[in-house]
């Protein structure tokens, strides 16, 4: 049965989907913890929870895994978009545009008053798909523990 945890797209020799038994967590961790700005403190075991618990896409070339984005959210009302990439020799060809679109199409996160996410410098990718600089940042608020782990 085809659920949002089992959605296929393909572009080419390129494939995004959604089952989660096919990500290589591995490979993902090795580009978080040695290559993100991110997320350089990942643990093994903070990366199951958080696919557990997140819709992730796995952006593969043949079997292998050469990207990812996961989304936080409760199905009905909001969004947190994280932990995006494209491994660096597939940069550049259009690929993380083609995920991010993937991912705000994906019939069960539609109708959301609101997404969210953060991002040192890539703001003109995710610009292209309807977000914006935050409108009221006086009316957010973040608890924040860098050293948390
Ligand atoms: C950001 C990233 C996912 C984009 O994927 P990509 O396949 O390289 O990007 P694409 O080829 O689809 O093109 C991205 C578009 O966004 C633009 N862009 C804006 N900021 C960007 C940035 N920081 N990095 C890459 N592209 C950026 C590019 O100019 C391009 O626009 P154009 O087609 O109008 O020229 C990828 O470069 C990556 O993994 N970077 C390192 C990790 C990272 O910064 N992730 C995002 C964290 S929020």
């Amino acid at each position: 049965m085809m659920s949002k945890n089992n959605l296929e797209w393909q572009n080419g020799e390129y494939k995004i989907r959604t089952n989660k038994e096919l990500l290589q967590i591995d490979l993902i961790l090795d580009y978080l913890v040695n290559q993100s700005y991110w997320a350089k403190n990942r643990t093994a075991e903070q990366m199951q929870t958080v696919i557990e618990n997140s819709l992730c896409f796995g952006l593969y070339r043949e079997s292998r895994q050469i990207g990812f984005a996961r989304v936080v959210t409760d199905f009905a009302t909001f969004a947190y978009l994280g932990d995006v990439y494209v491994l660096p020799e597939f940069q550049g060809e259009g690929l993380g545009k083609w995920l991010i679109e993937v991912v705000v199409n994906h019939p069960d996160l539609q109708g959301f008053r609101r997404w969210i996410l953060a991002t040192r410098d890539a703001h003109m990718l995710y610009e292209k798909y309807g977000f914006t600089e935050l409108k009221h940042t006086e009316r957010w608020m973040e608890k924040a523990d860098p050293n948390a782990y």
